[in-house]
Parts: structure tokens; sequence; C-alpha cells
């Protein structure tokens, strides 16, 4: 696998300055890691280099931006011991090669200077303990104790030591398990599958971020059930979103059963994957139905309900972002908001009214074609007849939203008639009238009353006003 076009294509790069920068000091040097596993996988290059060099990695750092054309300042973090070099490409990071030992409550290993060997143990897969040596002597060669290279082309996951040591050392390991398997789609080794299900529960001293970091990348996989299964199966989902796993599972009475919410939202987040790479929408479609388990009931007339799961489930998006630190921005809203509205244009396809896509149209605003998309990706039965008629449904909805847009435009909606002038038409201070006024145009206008026009809303506001027993000012 290392051959020659290999050799050529690194020695060309940065690889042929580091080379030389390690001969002049003497230290053997090596990349390792992430960059390592891709090249070989001949996945996208990742712009992160790992360097390894068993000596100082700051003194390789400096006599590689020595040698390097043009200026490049070394970042230095004294207390890791590593310097990092950035271009616009690449972020090159240089560390000595070390061992490290754990205590049981951190994250934070004891550190000590070690030989490369005790820096590939230290590393979490085989896969992504592999070195190739960047030394003259043997530039381009693979260090590859663990048999990495046999698991990359076996698509196999696996931890160099015992399992239990690699993922109670750094319990963070246990997503990176997860979310490497559902991007590369590989599996996991059983043993390290037995593992993470014994030590699930370490997952809670792993800061929120680093959590969030991966799931983010579990989602943005091309198929995040993958990942999202395997969260589960280990126990480490309860522990991160239990109103997730909360979903699972399949009740039963009076024969009457409903559908298991949890398998169903994993198909629809790889239903929506396909057709979208906003993260947030793959947010909303894994969120969409989290109501679903606080509002379950079994009404003896009409079988189960989870009356509102929608609005409660949008409640639940915000406390589950605060949990998790995620960003309390319009992100977040924008979330809320596709799962708050996640079956609008379903009830919408039973009956498209111009005025029920008129409301739907001003009230998802920009985000309509998003919840189109979700909604489509929200179809998960097996049955191809019924497929169909609800995708044709959701056809004649956009068909109808295109049309009533073209006509209408109530997207982005901005009033004809602003408070300002209902103010000075009959010489009021602001009060609850003119809202009142203001708000039975905007009604107006969504049933289909009148036109989205200054005209007819201005001669609506005459007549409304009346009503209210205001005259206007001549
Ligand atoms: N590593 C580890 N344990 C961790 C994180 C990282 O052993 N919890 C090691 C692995 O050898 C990994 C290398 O550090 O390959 C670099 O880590 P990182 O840059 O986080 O990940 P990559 O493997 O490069 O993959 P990606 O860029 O997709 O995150």
């Amino acid at each position: 696998m290392l051959n020659n076009n290999y050799r050529s294509a690194i020695s060309q790069s940065i690889f042929g300055y580091i080379s030389e920068a390690a001969a002049q000091i003497g230290v053997d040097t090596y990349v390792i890691g992430g960059f390592v596993r891709d090249y070989i996988l001949d996945r996208e290059k990742s712009k992160d280099i790992d360097i390894v060099a068993v000596g100082s990695g700051i003194e390789l750092a400096n006599r590689v931006a020595d040698l390097l054309p043009g200026e490049h300042k070394v970042q230095i973090f004294k207390t890791y011991g590593t310097a990092m070099l950035k271009d616009e490409e690449l972020e090159v990071e240089f560390v000595g090669a070390r061992k490290e030992s754990y205590t049981h409550d951190s994250r934070n290993p004891r550190v000590e200077t070690g030989t490369l060997k005790d820096d590939q143990n230290r590393r979490d897969f085989t896969i992504n303990a592999m070195a190739i040596s960047l030394m003259k002597e043997d530039f381009g060669s693979l260090l590859d104790p663990f048999n990495g290279l046999q698991d990359l082309e076996d698509k196999v996951i696996r931890t160099p030591l015992d399992p239990d040591i690699t993922f109670s050392d750094d319990p963070l390991r246990m997503m990176r398990a997860i979310r490497f398997s559902s991007q590369l789609s590989f599996r996991i080794d059983s043993d390290c599958l037995d593992s993470i299900r014994r030590n699930s529960e370490r997952i809670n001293i792993v800061s929120k971020e680093r959590i969030v970091d991966e799931l983010n990348k579990i989602l943005m996989s091309p198929k995040p059930s993958i990942g999202l299964r395997l969260l589960f199966e280990t126990d480490l989902l309860p522990h991160i979103l239990p109103e997730l796993s909360a979903l699972r599972g399949v009740e039963q009475i009076r024969g009457q059963k409903h559908k298991d919410n949890f398998y169903h939202t994993l198909q629809v987040v790889d239903n929506i994957s396909e057709n979208t790479d906003n993260l947030w929408l793959r947010w909303a479609a894994l969120l969409h139905d989290i109501g679903k388990a606080p509002t379950k009931k079994f009404d003896k007339k009409i079988g189960w309900t989870f009356h509102g799961h929608e609005f409660i489930g949008s409640k639940m998006v915000k406390r589950i972002f605060k949990r998790l630190k995620m960003p309390l921005n319009e992100k977040m809203k924008y979330v809320q908001k596709i799962v708050m509205m996640s079956s609008r244009p379903v009830v919408l396809a039973e009956n498209v009214t111009d005025s029920a896509v008129r409301r739907l149209i001003f009230d998802a605003g920009e985000d309509l074609d998003d919840l189109m998309t979700h909604c489509e990706a929200d179809i998960t039965t097996k049955n191809k007849k019924k497929e169909k008629e609800y995708l044709d449904n959701f056809k004649s909805v956009r068909q109808k939203i295109k049309e009533v847009e073209e006509r209408d435009h109530v997207r982005n909606f901005q009033p004809p008639i602003s408070g300002e002038l209902i103010m000075e038409t009959f010489n009021m201070k602001p009060c609850r009238e003119i809202g009142l006024i203001k708000d039975s145009i905007k009604e107006a206008i969504l049933e289909g009353e009148i036109a989205n026009d200054y005209d007819e809303a201005y001669a609506f506001m005459v007549k409304k006003a009346e009503s209210l027993g205001l005259s206007k000012m001549d």
C-alpha cells in the first residue's frame, strides 16, 4: 500500500522539510494518527497533521519553521510540551513521544516522556496508532505494531490495549469509536462494544462540549443511524439524550400498538441526511418526536394519542440544548421551530386550502423549504402505496405553496399598514386597539378576505376602526 507514488507525494510536501529538520537535530520523527489513517483510506486529506518526535517536539517545530521558505510563527504550548505550525492549508502539531497514566476521575493524564511504542500504546484505536517514518534512512515506512493496516482493510475498530483500559483512561473514546464507525461504516470489535457497555457511565466525566462535538460528527455522517443505534445499544444514549432513548419501545393495549418512535426517528434522520448537509435540520429530525414520550396516552375510542407533542417537544429542545451546553441562539430557535411545526404540512396535505397554505408560508417564513424537506423525510412507512400517496400529497402542497406565493407574497410578510399609520389616521397614542386593528388586517389577508395590498388593507382598517368606535382624522 505504501508504494513509490506515496513516497514521492509526501516528500514533495511539508514532510520533506520535517524530515530535513529531524535529521539536522537528530531526533526520530514520525507522522502519526488521523492523517496516516485518512491517507491510507484515501479519504479527503485532513488539514491536521500530528507529528511525534522522540525528543523535543518544540525544538523540531522551531527547526522546521527556520527551514521553510517565508516567515513562520511557531505557537508553543509549554504545559503540554507541544508546538503548532499553521498556514492557510495546514495545521501541523509537534509533540514529544510520551507515556500517559490516568487516574480514575479525570481525563487529564500524568505524562512522561517515552518511546514511539509508548506513544502508540496510549492511542485510542489500532487504525489511529499507525506511524510513518520521516527519517531519511527509512522515509515513508509504516510502523504498525497493532495491525492497524489489517483493521483498515477489515473495516474494524479495535483498541491497541485492553479496551477497558483505553476507554476508562479516556471515556470520550467510547464516542469516538462510535463516531468512526458511523463515518467510515466500520464495525466495532465485539470486545470493544462489550467494554463500552461496561464503561458507559464514565461518559459523565467528559465535558458536554466534547460529547456534542462527537454527536455532531455522528449526525453529519452519511448514515447517522449507524452511530445513533450504537449509542443506544451500548447504553451511552441514556446518559447523553435520555429523551431520545425514552422513545424506544412499542406498547400494546387492546390489540392496538403504536410505532417504535426511536427507530422511526433514526430512519427520519437517515432520510433527511440524503437531502441536506444542514447540521441543524438533522438535529431537528433527531428531536422532532421527543415530545411523544411525555404526551403518550391511550384513548379507548381513538387508540394511541400524542396530543401537543410538537409543542412539548419544542420546549424540550431548549432544555436539551441547555444541558448539553449548546448555544442557545438562533440555531436552537430554528430547531424548535421545525419541531413545533413538524406536523403542520401533514395536516395540510389532507385538505389543501389557500388560507391554510398562506398561514403555513407566513408562520414558517424563510424556513418553509426546510420544513417541507423534514416532512418528506418523516415518511417512513414500509407500505409503498401509502408512501407514494404521502409523497404525492406533499407534492401538491409544494405546488400550492408556489402558486400562493407567486400571487400573495406572504413569505417574509410585512404588513401593508403599519402601527404608526393607524395611530396617525385615528390620532391615537399607542394602545390595545392598534394591536387589534393590525392583527385583524393580518388575519384578513391570511384568510383571503382581502389582498395583500395597501388600498384594500387601508379600506379594511377604516371599517375595522369604525366597528371599534374610532373615527378618522380629517
Ligand atoms: N487520540 C486518542 N484519544 C483521543 C483523541 C485522540 O488516542 N481521545 C489520538 C489518536 O491517535 C488520533 C490522534 O490522537 O488519531 C489525533 O486526534 P484527533 O485529531 O482528535 O482525531 P483524528 O484521529 O485526527 O480524527 P478527526 O480529525 O476525524 O477527529
